[in-house]
């Protein structure tokens, strides 16, 4: 493969980056009062204001020549069409096929897989009326609705995401809960004072090996049975979503109670699979659909839209811009909307297990940097926070502003307070304040010239830091499934252009393999071949056990 860094428009976009250092976003608005018509693309019920960055148009003309350069409408394509991309694990990479709302097939290995997507989803549609009208119930015979969601990664960020962020449309008198951290706080407060004969476990786990998800389903087998219900009760209150039926039927759970998962969905991008059941189970199917509907959506713009009026394309060009030109190391996600609290979580996971590289598709190294560090949390609360970094700090730190123009809750002018902020934020990110506003201000409160000369430079904020906007009016079901396709397809169109593969996940393998050899020294005391920080260590959690 040719490197990025070969290609014409990387060379161009180095040197145009030298022409914008000096300039400031204040002056680029002032020169061209339809800068932000211009720079804003709506798709799937999303809008995507992207004006206020460090960018004039020779700059987004020199990054779609690098899409362009890169091959990125081939390799869309290639991911829509069933190739396989995910060539270390020699995969397709289809959950675009799991949320395809279309009569379009999609085939792996030459069969269309569509039909057994579509039959995995009716299962999920009569189990979830079963629970519902009571023909799936609990050993005792009461209906189940408490529903318990063990998993981790993908099995669990994305899913809470969802849960959370649908939570206006749970169906009255059913609770979800999740566990997914081995530490056993997770699973003894998500249990604490739950009734057994109501509690629904559904073990989410496209391997059904992962250390965390195994123990904590034995500890929910455990928990059950101590209240005096038998192991051929268990099928009644454990359902699993694997692509492993062996190990899921080992466990004791009824071949009827599994369904299907397939190798070519990632575990980061499964939530569209039958792992949403446990969230289908409390807000119902119909939405489950809706959600699938809107992220189908947001697929048909990346897929068809020219790669310049292409949401998902930009947002992925603007972060390459400034991890690789203006050396950004981090992503702020601020989302100002509660139900949207764990999506910075979520997009850890899709794009930090996806995007952390180091070698190109082919196995060279990579020369350039990949992806970036990404992290945020809710508006207001970061503003009180984190958000003095970003003002005040000397880092780069591009952001990503979410908004939803209403709300559910519409509690006096909290929404409309919500919204003064979060455009109140990037107001101040855009434009900053300059020493001489700073000083004429003191001076104008009565300050003496020397005591506002020596607090002027902490005052001043400069300003000039790039963010985008993006707002949608309302979280429905298809704004959320929409919101979440975005940003799969933008690590997407990233890892396409870094030229690595963003399917596999290679380097989480090493820590569970030490952390299993960790475990039986603790069991044997045995710390031969340790360094003598780790044998102290180990020696150190032993002698606390007693
Ligand atoms: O963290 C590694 C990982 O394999 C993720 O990719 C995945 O989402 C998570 O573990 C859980 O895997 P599983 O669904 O197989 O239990």
């Amino acid at each position: 493969m040719v490197a990025p860094t070969q290609f014409p428009s990387w060379q161009a976009l180095a040197a145009h980056q030298q022409t914008l250092v000096d300039q400031h976003m204040r002056s680029l608005f002032q020169q061209d009062p339809a800068r932000s018509d211009r720079f804003t693309l709506s798709a799937a019920g999303i809008t995507l204001d992207y004006s206020r960055n460090r960018l004039t148009d020779d700059t987004v003309t020199l990054l779609l020549q690098l899409a362009q350069e890169s091959g990125l409408a081939e390799g869309i394509a290639a991911m829509f069409a069933g190739d396989t991309i995910n060539n270390t694990e020699h995969r397709a990479v289809l959950h675009t096929a799991l949320r395809n709302r279309s009569a379009r097939p999609v085939p792996v290995d030459g069969e269309d897989v569509m039909p057994t997507i579509r039959a995995t989803l009716q299962k999920m549609r009569d189990f979830v009326t079963a629970v519902d009208e009571g023909s799936f119930v609990g050993y005792t015979g009461k209906p189940l609705r408490t529903i318990i969601n063990i998993g981790i990664g993908g099995s669990f960020l994305g899913p809470k995401v969802v849960s959370d962020a649908l939570k206006p449309y749970w169906k009255p008198g059913f609770d979800l809960r999740y566990v997914a951290n081995v530490d056993g706080t997770d699973f003894s407060e998500a249990c604490k004072g739950l009734d057994p004969e109501t509690t629904l476990f559904v073990i989410c786990s496209k391997t059904f090996t992962t250390l965390e998800t195994l123990k904590n389903a034995e500890a929910a087998r455990a928990w059950f049975l101590a209240t005096g219900a038998t192991q051929a009760d268990v099928q009644h209150h454990f359902v699993a979503v694997s692509t492993n039926t062996q190990a899921a039927t080992q466990f004791g759970i009824d071949a009827n109670n599994m369904f299907d998962m397939w190798d070519w969905v990632g575990g980061r991008y499964s939530l569209w699979s039958a792992i949403g059941l446990p969230q289908a189970l409390v807000f119902g199917m119909d939405v489950f659909e809706h959600l699938l509907a809107g992220a189908h959506a947001m697929d048909e713009h990346f897929r068809t839209a020219p790669l310049g009026e292409n949401m998902p394309v930009i947002l992925g060009l603007l972060g390459i811009w400034y991890q690789n030109f203006w050396g950004a190391e981090s992503q702020a996600v601020l989302v100002y909307d509660e139900y949207l609290k764990d999506f910075p979580a979520h997009l850890q996971q899709m794009d930090m297990e996806s995007n952390g590289k180091r070698v190109t598709k082919d196995g060279t190294a990579v020369t350039w940097q990949t992806g970036a560090v990404v992290w945020g949390g809710t508006g207001t609360n970061g503003q009180h926070a984190y958000h003095q970094l970003i003002h005040q700090g000397t880092r780069l730190i591009p952001a990503d502003f979410i908004m939803p123009l209403r709300s559910h809750n519409p509690i006096t002018d909290h929404h409309a307070w919500l919204f003064a902020n979060f455009l109140g934020q990037q107001q101040a990110l855009l434009e900053g304040k300059t020493a001489a506003e700073v000083t004429a201000e003191l001076l104008a409160k009565g300050m003496s010239e020397a005591d506002a000369k020596a607090l002027a430079p902490h005052k001043v904020i400069p300003g000039n830091q790039p963010h985008n906007a993006m707002t949608f009016t309302l979280g429905t079901p298809e704004v959320i499934g929409a919101l979440i396709a975005l940003y799969e397809q933008k690590v997407f169109v990233q890892g396409h252009i870094w030229g690595i593969n963003s399917f596999d996940q290679w380097g989480v393998e090493l820590g569970k393999v030490l952390g299993n050899a960790v475990y039986k020294a603790l069991q044997s005391g045995d710390t031969v071949g340790y360094d003598s920080s780790s044998a102290a260590l180990i020696e150190r959690f032993r002698a606390a056990q007693d």
